[in-house]
């Protein structure tokens, strides 16, 4: 048993929740849910980012004040996760006075420590970045993600010493092999560190909707500079009840590949100068595309794609919530771009959910009732499948433990599609009632409890409705995974009901 401080990044509000989104925060979910069944000690955080020019342009266009706009978008962010059923442990708000308390302690900290100094800025700005490019760095004049003219800005700013860190940085990357994963990631941010790092401006007079700077009246802080605190607000930095070496050392943040700079470069110099650790580990995830294309807000609006028109419950009232949940999970790797697609989603589902996991649980239960009076007997210690059902168990864990739902779910349906087949073979439905045909069926319950057990992260309320339907009480999220997680633990003697189809499959008209 140990300790988990996951987060997400937390979400711009100038606009509502979309697919890419949703993509993050089921996959930190599922993590969570996972290291709760571990027996984990288990933190998990979200939240919405409320500062800086994009979000007071989006409250300007739609004529409120950014404190409207966003208690107004923020709640549809939460609104979204409980209806993914997100089992987030704190909703950040950037606005809040918890945050501003933090935000001002620690930057204080780094104040005090001698690594805030004050300049003339003058360089290009992206304000769908939110972040400074040079001449070089930009795309002959325009922003190379968003492909906007970049804006000139001159202004009198604090700066962040970064160029301190290059050293330390580096050695903190040499000695954790591991801090950022994948690997690819990993080395896209070291490549960062190794071209030198400049200074970084963090505070601006030219806009009013920020965290003012304590020191220097008339200025706010840089949106990225307090985004990032974030991390340590929810675990009360500087507060009452400040629980940083509690958490601290636990933190996993999992973000999207486009914030490796801030999260992998910044962030870590940030902590080194405030005379913290850096985070424990980064997990780097990579885009959702639509034909190819990012589901990119800013794209959107200018036409290039409509993807981010999709909220997550026009999928979820479609498919279900765990099915979604299931898809975004499954069908990509976490660390490569995945392809989104309609087609993509019912493929996966008939094929995954309807005919495999859905498929098993509807045959076990009918021949339980016409076998054996409706009482699902108890595995055999011995069966053919036990040690299909080790090695599945095995991969799995291993899989959940290093940030791989996919390969998790991988090696969970390899078990239950192992399980469909060998049902097949014995046909139980031709068999005459007695032990041969309760052998069988004990197996396969038994094969249905463990797949809700190494489930229940991706899908936790099919999870749960599988183990009930079963005649077991409680929910799979009861014990921890190394009790539960055992071949032969149906006990048998219990009342399997069938029900209605899990997953009603659905039809796709040629
Ligand atoms: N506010 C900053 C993060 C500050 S964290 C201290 C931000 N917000 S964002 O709303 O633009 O994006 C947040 C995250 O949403 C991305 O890092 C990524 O994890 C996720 N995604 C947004 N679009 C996505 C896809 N198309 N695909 C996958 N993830 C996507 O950046």
């Amino acid at each position: 048993m140990g300790r988990f401080y996951i987060t997400t990044p937390i979400y711009y509000v100038n606009d509502a929740p979309h697919v890419g989104h949703a993509y993050t925060t089921v996959n930190a979910d599922a993590l969570a849910r996972w290291h709760r069944l571990r027996g984990d000690e288990t933190r998990f955080l979200t939240g919405t980012d409320e500062h800086g020019q994009k979000v007071a342009d989006a409250a300007a266009k739609n004529g409120v004040s950014p404190q409207e706009w966003t208690d107004r978008t923020s709640a549809r962010f939460r609104e979204a996760w409980d209806a993914l059923g997100i089992s987030y442990d704190d909703f950040i708000r950037t606005t809040e006075p918890r945050h501003y308390e933090t935000v001002q302690k620690f930057l204080g900290a780094i104040y005090d420590n001698g690594y805030i100094y004050k300049d003339v800025y003058r360089g290009l700005y992206c304000v769908s970045c939110e972040d400074y490019y040079t001449l070089e760095s930009s795309d002959q004049g325009r922003c190379p993600i968003h492909g906007r003219a970049l804006t000139e800005m001159e202004e009198e700013n604090w700066f962040f010493r970064l160029s301190a860190f290059e050293d330390r940085l580096r050695e903190h990357y040499e000695s954790h092999p591991d801090f950022v994963t994948p690997e690819t990631k990993r080395n896209e941010a070291a490549s960062f560190i190794r071209g030198g790092l400049r200074d970084i401006s963090i505070t601006r007079t030219s806009i009013a909707w920020g965290v003012p700077v304590p020191w220097d009246e008339g200025h706010v802080f840089y949106v990225w500079y307090d985004a990032l605190i974030n991390y340590m607000t929810a675990i009360g930095y500087g507060r009452d009840g400040d629980e940083v070496a509690t958490w601290w050392p636990f933190s996993h943040h999992l973000i999207g590949k486009e914030i490796i700079r801030f999260h992998c470069v910044w962030w870590p110099a940030m902590c080194m100068a405030a005379g913290l650790e850096p985070p424990h580990h980064v997990q780097v995830h990579g885009w959702l595309l639509m034909g190819g294309q990012k589901l990119s807000k800013t794209m959107a609006a200018e036409g290039a794609v409509k993807l981010t028109d999709i909220a997550p419950v026009t999928l979820t009232s479609e498919f279900g919530v765990d099915p979604v949940r299931y898809y975004l999970l499954r069908e990509t790797s976490l660390g490569n771009d995945g392809e989104f697609s309609h087609e993509g989603i019912t493929h996966r589902y008939n094929t995954d959910l309807a005919n495999n996991l859905g498929n098993l649980m509807s045959r076990v239960a009918t021949v339980v009732a016409t076998k054996c009076a409706g009482v699902g007997p108890a595995p055999r210690a011995d069966s053919e499948l036990a040690p299909l059902a080790r090695a599945a168990i095995a991969d799995a864990v291993e899989a959940w433990d290093s940030f791989s739902p996919q390969g998790a779910l991988e090696s969970t349906w390899r078990l239950l599609s192992a399980t469909n087949a060998y049902l097949e073979e014995h046909a139980p439905w031709k068999m005459a009632p007695g032990v041969d045909v309760e052998a069988v069926l004990g197996d396969a319950l038994e094969v249905l409890r463990l797949a809700a057990v190494l489930a229940t992260p991706a899908m936790p309320a099919v999870c749960a409705e599988i183990w009930r339907r079963i005649g077991l009480t409680g929910s799979p999220e009861d014990a921890t995974v190394d009790v539960a997680a055992t071949w032969g633990l149906y006990p048998g003697g219990l009342v399997v009901e069938k029900g209605e189809p899990l997953f009603p499959r659905i039809r796709i008209d040629a």
